[in-house]
């Protein structure tokens, strides 16, 4: 990813109050645009937040031949003209969910040709399970020179498919290969996320056949065509959980709207556990943040367990516990690059392969950090928000992947962040 001259100024110890209004899901709205390319028709996807990811997923789309438009938060996605072009490696390696076209490219045209997505900086990220699906399902996948060919002449065939771990990618890339195969197929031990539940409802809406998400056995009955739609994504559950605990870290009080509070079940425990009050209503979440909060401990696992895409605001929340925590990190090998920064900025956190444990200090002073990737920057901003004095925060083009404009959300709650070129 390249880097930007950008960095944001941080100034600590402000308090936080007011109304946030959740985007639309950024972990929902990529697959759903690889989605559409299942479709020779025109599809209009609404609430897609503005994102560098989004747009990265919009050039490969472009690049493939449809035609994108974009109205405020709705994009319309015109998938007649579409052909399944070799996507080179410039584009495949600007974001890891590129990946998600595979299964449909394959399953309208049986033929693709990518650039393998590569690593990034959580860690390796193979697709051996999405290649396994694919290949229980008629696909012959060969991978040379960097570069993935998958071929399926005479179509996909349903099949029988037990994933070794319920990955979230590869139970997307399956599900709409499947629906435009002849048969059935069967994902079991599929990611339960709610973002395959929102493509399931968005595949169905296109005419699939497709039941089961959100539990850990998907059916889907494969169609011969499916046709234009309109879908509106699921609210970001992450984005969510970001100023839940920007909330509990600044000893704040914010509210939630566009929210969907049952995603957020697994965090919403872990901030009571630790005395942070946290106030479900049917749409919104109010969470109110008052002193030191608890040390509680926490293990990352597959939804509905706690996510490892809030691990990193969490840790920010802990150092500042009464109390030492211990996270366990189990999806991602690499997924605390955060703990150096916290660290510069006075957290006492001791590393012994995927465990953390976190021994809460009273304060965080302000420092230079550096954001390695997505989740670990949101952390820094939280850690910064709450620190004494000022830090200056490097790497912010990682954060724009996942929030929109962070710093005017959270600067209109309160917040003293500038981000300045350099
Ligand atoms: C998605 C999310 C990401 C989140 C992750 C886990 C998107 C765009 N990204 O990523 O934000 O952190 O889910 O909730 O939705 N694995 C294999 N083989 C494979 C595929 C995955 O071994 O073929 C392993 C991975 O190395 C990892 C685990 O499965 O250890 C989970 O990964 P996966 O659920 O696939 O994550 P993504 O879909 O890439």
């Amino acid at each position: 990813m390249e880097r930007s001259n950008q960095k944001f100024l941080i100034v600590g110890g402000s308090s936080l109050r007011g109304t946030v209004k959740v985007n639309g899901s950024k972990n929902a709205s990529l697959p759903i645009l690889a989605g559409t390319l299942l479709c020779a028709g025109t599809v209009k996807i609404k609430d897609v937040p503005h994102l560098q990811d989004i747009k990265n997923m919009k050039d490969v789309l472009t690049y493939l031949g449809a035609r994108v438009e974009c109205d405020g938060k709705d994009i319309t996605v015109d998938g007649s003209q579409v052909q399944s072009l070799e996507i080179s490696e410039e584009l495949m390696r600007r974001m890891r969910a590129s990946n998600l076209v595979l299964g449909s490219l394959l399953a309208r045209f049986g033929y693709v040709k990518m650039s393998y997505p590569g690593g990034c900086n959580i860690g390796s990220r193979p697709m051996n399970l999405h290649f396994k699906g694919l290949k229980a399902m008629g696909a012959v996948i060969r991978e040379k020179f960097g570069y993935i060919t998958a071929e399926a002449p005479s179509g996909l065939q349903g099949a029988e498919i037990h994933l070794d771990v319920p990955s979230v990618g590869a139970t997307e890339n399956l599900m709409m290969a499947a629906a435009l195969a002849q048969g059935v197929t069967v994902i079991r031990n599929a990611a339960k996320e709610p973002e395959i539940e929102d493509l399931q409802k968005f595949l169905n809406s296109m005419g699939a056949k497709i039941n089961g998400a959100g539990t850990d056995t998907i059916k889907i009955e494969g169609v011969s065509e499916l046709r234009p739609t309109e879908h509106t994504v699921i609210p970001d559950r992450i984005e969510a959980g970001t100023y839940m605990v920007a909330a509990a870290i600044t000893k704040s009080d914010i509210t939630l709207t566009n929210v969907i509070p049952a995603h957020l079940d697994p965090l919403v425990a872990k901030l009571r556990e630790a005395g942070v009050k946290v106030t479900v209503g049917e749409e919104s979440v109010r969470v109110q943040g008052a002193g030191r909060p608890k040390a509680v401990d926490i293990k990352t696992m597959p939804y509905p367990g706690f996510p490892t895409d809030m691990q990193p605001q969490m840790m920010a929340l802990l150092t500042l516990a009464e109390g030492t925590s211990v996270i366990t990190e189990t999806i991602f090998e690499n997924r605390f690059k955060h703990v150096p920064e916290l660290r510069r900025m006075g957290a006492d956190i001791y590393l012994e392969g995927n465990t953390a444990v976190v021994r809460g200090v009273p304060s965080l002073s302000g420092a230079y950090v550096e954001a390695s990737d997505l989740r670990a920057g949101a952390a820094l901003v939280l850690a910064a928000m709450a620190a004494e004095d000022g830090t200056v925060l490097d790497g912010i083009e990682h954060i724009d992947r996942g929030y929109e404009r962070i710093e005017k959300k959270y600067n209109a709650l309160g917040a003293r962040i500038i981000r300045v070129s350099s």
